[in-house]
């Protein structure tokens, strides 16, 4: 029987993970289904109940039941404590246990598809919601010399940085904070403004000619906050792709053992 795997989501009918799954599997000679599952508020613990006792294998979740997916799982690993959500759910036959792969995606998409350097360097991250979050961890234990989190309610950031401090320098504030301390090598968009097509409203002398600007968000052409950063100067900008099928290839790798190569399929997916 071909194994069955979905991700869960509200709306999700656009999601490219079917098509990354796939493309892994192809790769490595494997056989699988992956779908999507539209799952309306309220129906969520319910469709992972029942793609479960139908025969399913595994689950990625997606906007807006990573909450949901933590609450809800049986166990969960210490980088999904940590993010406080879970985007992969696996049971073999056990416990309906979480994992959250997505900050070692943009990890993994920062350092080894970018080439960038972390350690020493100083991060500003825009937003202080789940996305913001789930990335923290992973960043501080980079090695960042300082990691700035603002935010349009200043202090929910200044709260996520309480909670994190344990793991390094990071501070919170509002958006004036992102200003007035020196240079930044890099700034991640983590907000939820893009989808909105709005840019946080930081001073886009934050910016200079050595920062690089990545939006977790991505889209077909370059989204409004990596438009902004362009021409505000920025060395490079980078959207949430690669994190996309890094975050997905870590799932992979939990439910199948096996590491994809995803150089190939992000190339695929840019044409
Ligand atoms: P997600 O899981 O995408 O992070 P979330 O937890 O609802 O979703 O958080 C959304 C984030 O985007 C928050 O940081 C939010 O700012 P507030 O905490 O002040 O609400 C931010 N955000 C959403 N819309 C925004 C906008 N138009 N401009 C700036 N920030 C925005």
């Amino acid at each position: 029987m071909t194994a069955r795997y979905a991700v869960v989501g509200h709306p999700v009918a656009h999601s490219k993970s079917p098509l990354i799954h796939q493309a892994f599997a192809t790769q490595l000679g494997r056989v699988l289904s992956y779908e999507t599952i539209d799952a309306p508020p309220g129906d969520f613990a319910h469709v992972v109940r029942q793609f479960r006792q139908t025969g399913g294998a595994g689950l990625n979740v997606t906007v807006p039941y990573k909450q949901e997916a933590y609450a809800l799982a049986e166990q969960v690993s210490p980088r999904a404590e940590q993010a406080g959500a879970v985007n992969t759910l696996a049971w073999a036959d056990g416990p309906l246990t979480g994992d959250n792969t997505d900050g070692i995606g943009l990890l993994r998409d920062l350092t080894h598809n970018q080439r960038l350097t972390l350690a020493g360097r100083r991060l500003l991250v825009l937003g202080a919601g789940g996305a913001a979050r789930g990335i923290l961890g992973p960043l501080l234990e980079a090695g960042p010399a300082a990691v700035r989190l603002v935010n349009r309610t200043a202090q929910r950031a200044r709260d996520l940085a309480a909670l994190f401090r344990p793991l390094g320098p990071v501070a919170g504030g509002g958006w004036e904070d992102a200003a007035g301390e020196g240079a930044w090598d890099l700034i991640i968009n983590a907000t939820a403004a893009s989808l909105e097509g709005q840019v946080p409203p930081v001073p886009a002398r934050v910016v200079t000619d050595r920062t690089v600007c990545y939006d977790l968000a991505y889209a077909d052409g370059p989204t409004v906050f990596l438009q902004w950063a362009q021409a505000a100067g920025a060395a490079r900008v980078v959207d949430g792709l690669g994190m996309l099928v890094e975050q997905a290839a870590a799932a992979f790798v939990l439910w199948h053992g096996v590491r994809p190569d995803t150089a190939a399929v992000i190339e695929a997916l840019r044409r």
